[in-house]
């Protein structure tokens, strides 16, 4: 099968300040179906430039991008925004949920626009519904973002990011924002997401993080300067489990001695 994301020696280049920068010099990188990647790299190293581009949010100075096999460096504006609305999911650091509005109706947004305009309110409802049950929030459905943890709020970003169906999830440091136990949590959903068959690409700097993904790639000066798959994947769920029998065992040693 042809690979979901086909880059070929991808170079950006800004040129709006005085002296141009070349942020990303000669990416080549194939992504297959249900892949799970972390990029990682210094700050500055051209991690969120990369990810712009493979989110067809910028087009490349020089180099071809193919996301399911269409060219992307050849789109104008509008198709542009199609191909990011029908093949991907994006999940941000800060969530990005929108305040007084529920987490339901938060994961419906991205339904009411392009190619999802003919689907009834109902549909959009209940495939909006569902998506909160994937991400096991199906409860808090009418809460607003202000009456959720971080954790649970980075759920719904999920669950918005997944309601068109996308074929490539994109997350920029998903976990930045989240304490390291509900980080676990949240790597546990996308590992669960990525059994299903989901591609995953995520920006991380933690590398405990990037140990739950199953390929590393780390970038230095805009190249990618390794591409190694994971060995001794960490597994969200058993990291939790072990987390719960420390908390326990913890309760144990601090009850008083009868
Ligand atoms: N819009 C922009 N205009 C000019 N230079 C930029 C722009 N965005 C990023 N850069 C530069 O490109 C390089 C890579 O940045 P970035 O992709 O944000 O790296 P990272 O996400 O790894 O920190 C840096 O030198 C940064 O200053
Ligand atoms: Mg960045």
């Amino acid at each position: 099968m042809a690979p979901v994301v086909q880059i070929q020696d991808i170079h950006k280049i800004y040129d709006s300040g005085e002296v141009p920068v070349h942020a990303v010099r000669g990416v080549s990188l194939d992504i297959h179906k249900g892949e799970f990647v972390a990029l990682m790299g210094a700050s500055g190293s051209g991690k969120s430039t990369l990810m712009n581009l493979l989110g067809a949010l910028d087009r490349p100075t020089r180099g071809i991008y193919k996301l399911d096999g269409i060219d992307v460096s050849q789109l104008d504006k509008n198709e542009l925004a199609d191909i990011r609305n029908q093949k991907l999911g994006f999940v941000f650091q800060g969530f990005n949920l929108l305040a007084r509005t529920t987490a339901l109706e938060n994961v419906e947004l991205p339904m009411l626009y392009g190619r999802h305009r003919k689907v009834s309110s109902a549909e959009i409802r209940e495939r909006a519904h569902y998506c909160l049950e994937i991400v096991g929030l199906a409860k808090r459905a009418d809460h607003m973002p202000n009456q959720l943890s971080g954790g649970q709020q980075q759920r719904v970003a999920i669950a918005r990011a997944l309601v068109n169906q996308p074929q490539v999830l994109l997350a920029d440091e998903p976990t930045g924002n989240l304490d390291s136990k509900t980080s676990v949590e949240v790597m546990g959903v996308f590992q669960k997401l990525n059994e299903q068959g989901i591609t995953i690409v995520m920006v991380t700097h933690e590398l405990d993080i990037a140990h739950y993904c199953k390929r590393n790639l780390i970038l230095r000066d805009g190249v990618v300067v390794r591409d190694e798959l994971v060995k001794d994947r960490l597994i969200a769920e058993h990291e939790l489990g072990k987390l719960k029998q420390a908390e326990a065992a913890a309760k144990l040693t601090a009850a008083p001695a009868a």
